[in-house]
């Protein structure tokens, strides 16, 4: 049987009607059937894209993700949400549609700059917050080896290993088997992207990872605030989040004078899909590798936090 080959712009661009509309013309063209296989190479845009075409073309044809990027190997690829973007909304059009398989070679992030090794970075520390302690000590651990070796000076951001990068994706798989359909436990994944999603709308001067990192933060103060974590337990997570500082990309500069006011801030928070009859709900740690979803909090707290946090964030 003959494959065919598409090659589809890379990065957010990737996830619009246009690069939907030319992966199903491809499938078409090349008479592709329900027999057919989609193998989606590339990030986690790709891998949203082409998973939303596999799942629309004559109402859904198997497809094999290969992950190609850190984030995408921890996080994107593998959980079954597929979309594009629409009407200026992140992910407004999609649809659930599994792939058949989980392909991935750790030689593909050899050449992954810094800020995608850091963005795939953040999601892997998540994980570990909020579904696997054991997965934290690993990354102390493998961080405290690499300082070791002095490496850390150049300000290189290192790649995890195979058994670091599986245990971040089991958290995933574990929750996602848990709540396929993002009814409750999925949204723990959520830890860190209230903030971040705000952030990420209200302009384009964050990474993923850098929103996620910062949401991270900001969202322990909340738990601690709500008494939902203990302040020896949230000195943990802290320490913890802060490996990550050199590699943030605020060594020099804080993030205090990109940080945007409350008001401005707070018409993006409105949007989040977690909003439930007006109110947020935020995906809190609970404990060192224990979250809680749904956590709910009222705005002037939220707001009188944000700003004493924002002032010094990390
Ligand atoms: N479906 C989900 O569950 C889910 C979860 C998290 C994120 N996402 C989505 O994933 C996207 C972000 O994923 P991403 O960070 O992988 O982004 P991406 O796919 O946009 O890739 C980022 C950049 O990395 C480049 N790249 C890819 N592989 C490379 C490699 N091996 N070496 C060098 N460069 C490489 C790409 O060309 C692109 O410029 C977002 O659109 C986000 O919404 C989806
Ligand atoms: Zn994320």
């Amino acid at each position: 049987m003959p494959g065919h080959l598409w090659v589809v712009n890379a990065g957010e661009e990737a996830k619009s009607w246009h690069s939907l509309s030319s992966i199903l013309e491809f499938l078409l063209m090349h008479k592709a059937d329900q027999q057919s296989v989609l193998v989606v190479v590339g990030g986690g845009a790709l891998s949203d894209v082409g998973g939303l075409a596999a799942a629309l073309f004559k109402r859904g044809i198997r497809w094999v993700t290969v992950p190609t990027t850190l984030l995408a190997m921890v996080d994107a690829s593998w959980g079954g949400k597929t979309a594009i973007n629409f009407g200026g909304v992140k992910n407004s059009v999609g649809i659930y549609h599994w792939p058949s398989h989980w392909i991935y070679d750790l030689k593909m992030l050899q050449t992954l700059n810094e800020q995608q090794r850091f963005d795939g970075w953040v999601e892997m520390f998540k994980h570990a917050i909020i579904g696997d302690f054991s997965l934290l000590d690993a990354i102390k651990a493998y961080w405290a080896e690499y300082d070791a070796s002095g490496a850390e000076s150049t300000r290189t951001l290192p790649l995890p290993t195979q058994v670091l990068i599986e245990s971040a994706l089991r958290v995933k798989i574990r929750i996602v088997q848990e709540d396929p359909f993002e009814g409750d436990m999925r949204r723990l994944l959520n830890y860190g992207h209230t903030l971040a999603h705000a952030l990420e709308s209200s302009s384009n001067l964050f990474s993923h990872g850098q929103a996620v990192w910062l949401g991270m933060l900001f969202e322990l103060q909340l738990a601690v605030q709500c008494d939902l974590l203990a302040e020896s337990e949230a000195r943990i997570i802290f320490e913890f989040l802060r490996l990550l500082t050199p590699f943030s990309g605020y060594t020099n500069v804080g993030p205090a004078n990109i940080l945007p006011e409350w008001n401005r801030l707070w018409g993006y928070l409105e949007q989040d899909k977690k909003v439930r009859f007006g109110q947020i709900t935020w995906s809190l740690p609970v404990k060192v590798g224990q979250g809680q979803v749904g956590v709910e909090i009222n705005t002037r707290t939220v707001k009188e936090l944000y700003e004493i946090w924002s002032l010094n964030p990390f």
